[in-house]
This record gives structure tokens, C-alpha cells and sequence, in this order.
């Protein structure tokens, strides 16, 4: 988590500084800082709280061109003015912004600076303390930026300003994701590219365990032992309206919007030219050489791998397991003969699923990365990937690539039964072009599901959401969603379960959100609402055209009933949304949470 910018050129550095890191704001709101330096010296601006908090306080008199800036997500250390980046060393010669955790700071304060009281709680600060203390020692700044970097354990997105050179920042990446990018008499640094987009679209990615010299003019890879290391650029293929909120109030309402284009994007992708879905050859025979397929995935992505899960069962015929990534380092099952691992991933960054990645490749294991972002981690160091095509995701709370997801899991699973000989009942294109239209019904539908919000969830303290057989899965998405938008206590059960103790909750007028779209278990989960409906609870049913009830309150259009959660999860992710609104949250960017969680 955390975003970082870097600018050295001629151009008006506070303004694109600041710009880069509203764009960033997505990593990480606890606190925010730049830092711009000139002939004078450094000055730093730092804040606790939004990049608007921190515009507040910047002084625009001083001039400069160059600058580094921050956007924080708390780890160690609260969120704080304090603990706000940019640190600077003890004599104020040196100034760094750090994205990332660097686990062994205690021991490296222990050692290095053991007489040193510092100034923040953060693992950040070490760092900048330790490259004075070498160059006070007598090294050059870059050897003594190199010697730093290779005492860390850990992440780190780094950019280093040295007041004594006006015209260089220093930049260091290892395992957090950085970007340099290029223009004309100017160069920049990113956590990604749509930070920069501003003023350029070519980026020269790198690698961990490099650094970088970038002058207004110049960019220098090298590796920790000074070896320079060639690299071309590449284009950013985004377009900035994609970026930008438009005339919708909130980036989750845009992005929940979009989705019906983006399943059609996914479709038109993944068709070759006689309109057949395809997917690379070298991935299917991955997934046919497999005996088992391990899904590891965290939050609304896990969520996404639980729905794959039925599709490559029933489309394909291979057996998968899904889990959550945090846990399965540390509980990892007894392993088929030949299992591939599938990381399904929004970003691509996400430290925890990564280190399943490390760990697996490590067994010499077959991977396969399903994202969003081309050229993330994930996807650069899984053996093959597939990209989800949804634009970026900007609201920290996910909708759009969870569909996406799904739709993409259908498409390897028909892709894969299909080269297996499974048969396959219905033609998949045209499943999902059926899916597009019903997602443009409902996100037409959006007063119905306020006036839902209005009614089941402006003041409750609590929700449930149940369903059986994937509408349980789609339970636990829409429990997520509420919870982390609108802050109520939200929890996702199987329907069968609540009787086993969950029941015990229900008061009177207790909020239960039932999904009803599956024919085998529609008189089921009914009979389960009757259950809570006995103790209380106000209902909330969520039906399928045909299975449908008199006092249901809304009824989805008809799709295929093996793909119904790409339909299903749109109101469940526009209720949270009103549900938010009416509690006066803030919905793209909620408390405590990040979009790119990359600590684990
Ligand atoms: C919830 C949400 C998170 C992410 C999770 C994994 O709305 O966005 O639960 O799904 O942090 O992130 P990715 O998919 O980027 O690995």
C-alpha cells in the first residue's frame, strides 16, 4: 500500500506532485506529504489525512523542480503528521518517501543507529538515518544508497532527494511496484502509471533489487552492485477519461456502471476471428495437465475463485480447492501430484497471494495469474496470465473485476472442457452477451435498490446475507461489500446454516438479504427465510425471473443458471452503495482500508 511520486524537470513541480498523488490516493489515505527541493533546500509539506488536507498546507511561492510525494496506508506507526512521509535524515541532507514494510528496521536501528533517538514511529525512517550515517562515513551517495538497500529485508518503493544535488533522485524498488516515466526534459517515478498519466504515457518498468538515477534528462538502471542494466520503455495503454470520475459522484457507481461494457470487452477479447472463445494454448494445457487446480485469492478476488470453482468443476471436469491466500502458507493442504496454482488478483500486488506465488515456484509448481493490471507482480512472475480487461479500478471497494473475473474463470473453464471433450450445453458467447444485457437492466434499476438501502439498511446495525450453492458465495460478496462501505456488521451465511447458531442473532426487524436465483435450492433457502422470518427478521428477497414470489423485492432478469452471481452481485453492490450514502460514508475510499494491500 502507500503511493509514491517523484518529478525533476522544468515544470511546475508542487501542482504535478500533488495531481500524481490524488491518483494515488487509492493505495492509502492515512496521511499524505511532499517533499520539493531548489537551491535553497528542501522544504517539506506533510499532513495527516486526504491529498486535499495536504493541498491545504503546501506553500505554492516556493519554486522548484524536483519533488517526491507520498500518500500513506498506516503500518507501523498511527496515522500521524509525525509518521507522515516524506523523512528526512538527521541533518535534514536527505529526504525519502518509502512504500512498502521493512521487517528487520529494529534490528537495523539496533546496529546502526543505536544512540539515535528518532523522530517517528515508522521502519521508513531507519532507512534515510542509515544513508546519512554511511555518507557521513565517507561513501558516495550512491554507494551509500546501494549499501542501505542491500541491508533490507523486505518491500520497498523508494525515492531519495539529496539536498546537496538539485539535479538527481535517487529511486530503489524491491517487491513494491514502481514505474519510471519518460518526457521531454523531464522524468518521472510512480507507484503506477496512471499517476503520471498527466504528463506522460511512457514508462520504463523495473525490476526488484534495482535502482535508478533519474535527472531531469537521464535514466540509469542498475543493480545493486552497480551493474547498468538496459531497458526500453513501453506505452501506457490507458486512457485518462478512464481515469476520471466523469459526471458520476463516486468512482463505485462509474465502475459499477461499467460493467455490462466491460463483460463485452472480455467476450471480444477472448474471441478469435470466427468468433470462438480461445485462450492461449500454452495455458490450456496447463489446466488439462493438472490433476488439481489451487485457487489462492484474497477478499472479493476469493470471493470470484469460489464461483470459479463451480465453473471449471461443471465445465471442465478438473477438481479445484479455493483459498484465501493469507492462510495457506501457513496451512497449506496435502497437494495433488500435479497441481496448478491459479492467483486470482485485481491488482497483481497483493503481498499475500505473492507469497504463495514465491513459495509454490519455489516447488517448481505451474502458475497461472488472472489480473487486471498487465506487468504486475503477479503476473510477471506466474508462468502465464490472463488479463481481465476491465479498466482500471479506482473505488477501493471492488465490482467490476469481480464480475470480470468470473466471466474470465467461465472462459478458461469452457475453453479448457471444451479441448477435454466435455460438452458443453450452451454456447458461452452468448451466455455472457445475455449477461451484458441483464447487467444494463440492472444497473438501470438504481431507485429500486435505494429505495432498498432506505428501507432494510439506513439505520440497522446489523445484515445477513444468506443463499445456498453459489448464491451463498454471492452472499459473502455482498456481505463484504456492505461492510466495507457502509461500516454495518454484515455477515454471508449458507442457508442451512443459520440454525446451527446464527439464528441466535435474529431480533426483531433484523435485516436478512436472501438470493433466490438457483431452481435446485429455491424452495430451500425459502423455507429458510420463513425460519428467520419466524424470529423477526425483515426479508429481503432477491429472486430469479420464474422462480420469483409475490412479496419478493426485486427479481433479476433471466441468464444462465450456472452464471447467475455476474448478475446477481449488482444489486447486492448498488444496495451497499445507497446503503453507504445514507449513513453519510465514504464510499470510494472507506476507513482503514487501502485498494492495493501489499503488506501481508
Ligand atoms: C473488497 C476488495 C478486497 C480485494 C482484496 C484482494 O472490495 O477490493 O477484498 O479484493 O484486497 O485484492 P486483489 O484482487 O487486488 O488481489
Amino acid at each position: 500500500m502507500c503511493g509514491i511520486v517523484g518529478y525533476i524537470g522544468q515544470n511546475d513541480t508542487k501542482e504535478i506532485l500533488l495531481k500524481g498523488l490524488e491518483k494515488l490516493e487509492y493505495r492509502g489515505y492515512d496521511s499524505a506529504g511532499i517533499a520539493i527541493m531548489n537551491e535553497n533546500g528542501v522544504h517539506v509539506f506533510k499532513e495527516k489525512g486526504r491529498i486535499a488536507v495536504l493541498r491545504e498546507t503546501v506553500d505554492f511561492n516556493v519554486e522548484s523542480s524536483v519533488g517526491i510525494g507520498h500518500t500513506r496506508w498506516a503500518t507501523h506507526g498511527v496515522p500521524s503528521q509525525v509518521n507522515a512521509h516524506p523523512h528526512q535524515s538527521e541533518s535534514e541532507r536527505f529526504t525519502l518517501v518509502h512504500n512498502g514494510v521493512i521487517e528487520n528496521y529494529s534490528k537495523l536501528k539496533r546496529e546502526y543507529l543505536k544512540d539515535m533517538e528518532l523522530k517517528s514511529e515508522t521502519d521508513t525512517e531507519v532507512v534515510v538515518q542509515i544513508i546519512e550515517k554511511f555518507v557521513n562515513e565517507g561513501k558516495e551517495v550512491e554507494e551509500a544508497f546501494r549499501h542501505t538497500l542491500g541491508l533490507l529485508k523486505g518491500s520497498y518503493a523508494i525515492a531519495l532527494l539529496d539536498k546537496q544535488n538539485t539535479e538527481k533522485i535517487y529511486v530503489a524498488k524491491n517487491k513494491s511496484p514502481l514505474l519510471v516515466g519518460l518526457g521531454d526534459n523531464f522524468n518521472v517515478v510512480a507507484s503506477d502509471a496512471m499517476a503520471m498519466l498527466q504528463v506522460t504515457d511512457q514508462y520504463v518498468e523495473l525490476m526488484d533489487k534495482e535502482i535508478v538515477l533519474v535527472t531531469k534528462d537521464s535514466v540509469t538502471i542498475k543493480t545493486l552492485s552497480g551493474d547498468i542494466v538496459e531497458r526500453g520503455s513501453y506505452t501506457a495503454e490507458l486512457d485518462a477519461s478512464d481515469i476520471e470520475k466523469g459526471t458520476y459522484p463516486h468512482y463505485m457507481l462509474k465502475e459499477i456502471d461499467e460493467q455490462p461494457v466491460v463483460i463485452r470487452k472480455i467476450i471480444q477479447q477472448y474471441q478469435d476471428d470466427q468468433g470462438e472463445l480461445t485462450i492461449s494454448a500454452d495455458i490450456i494445457d496447463a489446466v488439462n495437465e493438472a490433476d488439481r487446480i489451487y485457487i489462492i485469492a484474497a477478499g472479493t478476488s476469493y470471493h470470484a475463485g469460489l464461483v470459479g470453482k463451480q465453473f471449471i468443476e461443471k465445465m471442465a471436469h478438473i477438481p479445484v480447492e479455493v483459498h484465501v491466500a493469507s492462510e495457506f502458507s501457513y496451512n497449506m493442504p496435502l497437494l495433488s501430484e500435479k497441481p496448478l496454482f491459479v492467483f486470482i488478483s485485481q491488482s497483481g500486488e497483493t503481498a499475500d497471494s505473492r507469497s504463495v506465488l514465491v513459495q509454490v515456484k519455489e516447488h517448481g509448481y505451474k502458475t497461472l495469474t488472472i489480473t487486471n493490471v498487465p506487468g504486475s507482480t503477479l503476473s510477471r512472475e506466474a508462468d502465464h496470465t490472463l488479463l481481465l480487461f476491465a479498466g482500471p479500478e479506482i473505488a477501493v471497494a471492488s465490482t467490476k473485476a469481480y464480475t470480470a473475473q468470473m466471466a474470465v474463470l467461465s472462459i478458461l473453464a469452457a475453453v479448457a472442457g471444451k479441448a477435454r471433450g466435455v460438452n458443453l450445453e450452451f454456447d458461452l458467447s452468448q451466455e455472457l452477451g445475455i449477461i451484458a444485457n441483464g447487467m444494463e437492466v440492472l444497473c438501470d434499476s438504481k431507485e429500486e435498490m435505494e429505495e432498498i438501502a432506505r428501507n432494510f439498511l439506513a439505520t440497522t446495525r446489523n445484515c445477513f446475507f444468506i443463499g445456498r450453492a453459489v448464491d451463498y458465495y454471492v452472499g459473502l460478496e455482498g456481505s463484504l461489500k456492505l461492510k466495507e462501505i457502509s461500516y454495518i456488521q454484515a455477515e454471508g451465511f449458507a442457508g442451512g446454516e443459520l440454525k446451527h447458531g446464527t439464528i441466535a442473532l435474529i431480533e426483531e426487524g433484523t435485516p436478512i438479504i436472501a438470493l433466490a436465483t438457483q431452481e435446485h435450492v429455491n424452495l430451500s433457502i425459502r423455507g429458510n427465510v420463513k425460519e428467520v422470518v419466524a424470529r423477526g427478521a425483515n426479508p429481503c428477497i432477491i429472486s430469479m425471473k420464474g422462480l420469483e414470489e409475490e412479496d419478493d423485492a426485486f427479481v433479476l432478469p433471466v441468464v444462465n443458471e450456472l452464471l447467475t452471481p455476474l448478475v446477481s452481485v449488482i444489486p447486492l453492490q448498488l444496495i451497499s452503495y445507497y446503503a453507504a450514502l445514507h449513513r453519510d460514508c465514504d464510499v470510494d475510499k472507506p476507513r482503514n482500508l487501502a485498494k492495493s494491500v501489499t503488506v501481508e
